[in-house]
């Protein structure tokens, strides 16, 4: 990981939000700014594995780097989404967050037997989101070998999780 101190700048934090005690990195601020958002963009995509062929992110805030990234790389995208708003035949996963509890959901057939798909989130915490994506993925035939994320909060584990399964995370920001 670089320094990108240029972009941590961008990123405000809120304490007590959404309950006591918790520091809420909030990314919206970066999200305001043109130039910081398109260098995200631009220091992510330069990130990506080469065999990368489909890019997969949780709703909602990891819906904006998806598409920044989709867009960049001319790759399609999948949403990992939240309970209730798939049409199709779906496969969902619940899970833990640092702040309660959610699911995921994901439609069956959108991902080929074997590809390489990028998880990419706006942030990892404890990883209990990215750890159900990876579980949707996979069990939709998918293979994830690599995930990103614009801010890891280390401290909470998140992205040690993922890497003791073998998967290689890159974060713009500590
Ligand atoms: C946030 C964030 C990640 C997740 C990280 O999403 O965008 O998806 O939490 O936390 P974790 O690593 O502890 O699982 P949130 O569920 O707040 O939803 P949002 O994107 O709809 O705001
Ligand atoms: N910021 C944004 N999203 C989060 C955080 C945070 O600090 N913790 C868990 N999800």
């Amino acid at each position: 990981m670089t320094d990108n101190a240029d972009l941590a700048a961008l990123i405000r934090t809120i304490p007590d939000y959404p309950k006591p005690g918790i520091l809420f990195r909030d990314v919206s601020t970066l999200l305001l700014d043109g130039p910081g958002f398109r260098a995200t963009i631009d220091r992510m995509a330069a990130m990506v594995a080469p065999d990368t062929t489909l890019i997969a992110g949780i709703e909602a805030r990891g819906f904006v780097v998806a598409a920044g990234l989709s867009y960049a790389l001319g790759l399609g995208k999948l949403m990992l989404r939240k309970p209730g708003k798939l049409p199709g035949e779906k496969i969902g996963t619940d899970y833990a967050l640092e702040y309660g509890t959610d699911r995921i959901e994901m439609h069956v057939g959108h991902v080929r037997d074997g590809q390489k798909v990028l998880l990419v989130d706006d942030l990892i915490a404890t990883g209990g989101t990215a750890l159900a994506g990876v579980d949707l993925i996979t069990r939709g035939g998918g293979i994830v070998e690599q995930a990103l994320f614009i801010v890891d909060l280390p401290d909470l584990g998140g992205a040690a999780k993922l890497r003791a399964k073998g998967i290689k995370v890159d974060c713009l920001i500590d």
